[in-house]
């Protein structure tokens, strides 16, 4: 079974294939299909953002579609930055800019307060119209300076519950065994082994 993931991101694609290893399926990317075109990611949610990106490459590609779409909701900002979260400070900003601009808005908030989440929302569409939706999620803290200089985004500034250092501060395995991208990834999995199965079994 050949299944596409929508994304042109390496390290992305390299994770899930990781993840999904095992899995009796044939794993293509966007990159595999040179007429496919950027989606806007203008979704209210992770999930309409997902779905619209793997609504779109299953349509034209004829095949089983992956999207994901993530990001960082902090509970004092009203989920603030949550889609917006790659781009917070502005449409091309940089990490260290989005994460400077969570910090100032807050300023003065007090250590209980500070609750945050990583969010994960993978969308799976197959051809004959059928969608699931895979979610993940890591509770955790908003420091209040950056820590740490390994991973990317929010890491500097994101401490998991049950733990001290920073996502930054942490191997990126043992980040990654914790990550709110490897529980949606685990459901994925569960969810294509059957279906990779039923594959075999009927369609082959
Ligand atoms: P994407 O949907 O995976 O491309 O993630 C969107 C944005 O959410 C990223 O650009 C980061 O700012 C933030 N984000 C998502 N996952 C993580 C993570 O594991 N660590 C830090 N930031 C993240």
């Amino acid at each position: 079974m050949r299944v596409v993931v929508a994304s042109r991101n390496k390290k992305k694609i390299e994770e899930i294939r990781r993840i999904l290893e095992g899995i009796d399926i044939s794993l293509l990317s966007t990159d595999d299909f040179p007429h496919l075109e950027e989606v806007i990611e203008d979704g209210d949610t992770f999930e309409d953002n997902a779905l619209k990106k793997a609504r779109y490459v299953c349509k034209e590609t004829g095949l089983p579609a992956i999207a994901d779409d993530s990001g960082l909701e902090v509970k004092v900002l009203d989920g603030r930055p949550g889609v917006k979260s790659a781009r917070y400070a502005g449409e091309n900003a940089t990490d260290e800019e989005n994460v400077k601009k969570l910090l100032n808005e807050m300023k003065g908030i007090p250590p209980e307060k500070r609750q945050a989440s990583f969010k994960c929302c993978i969308a799976l569409v197959l051809p004959n119209g059928e969608e699931n939706i895979f979610t993940g999620q890591i509770d955790g803290w908003i420091t209040e300076k950056p820590r740490g200089n390994l991973g990317f985004g929010y890491d500097p500034v994101f401490i998991p519950e049950g733990y001290e250092q920073t996502f930054a501060e942490m191997k990126p395995s043992e980040k990654d065994a914790l990550s709110h991208r490897r529980k949606a990834l685990d459901k994925l999995k569960q969810f294509l082994l059957k279906l990779a199965n039923f594959y075999k079994q009927n369609l082959s």
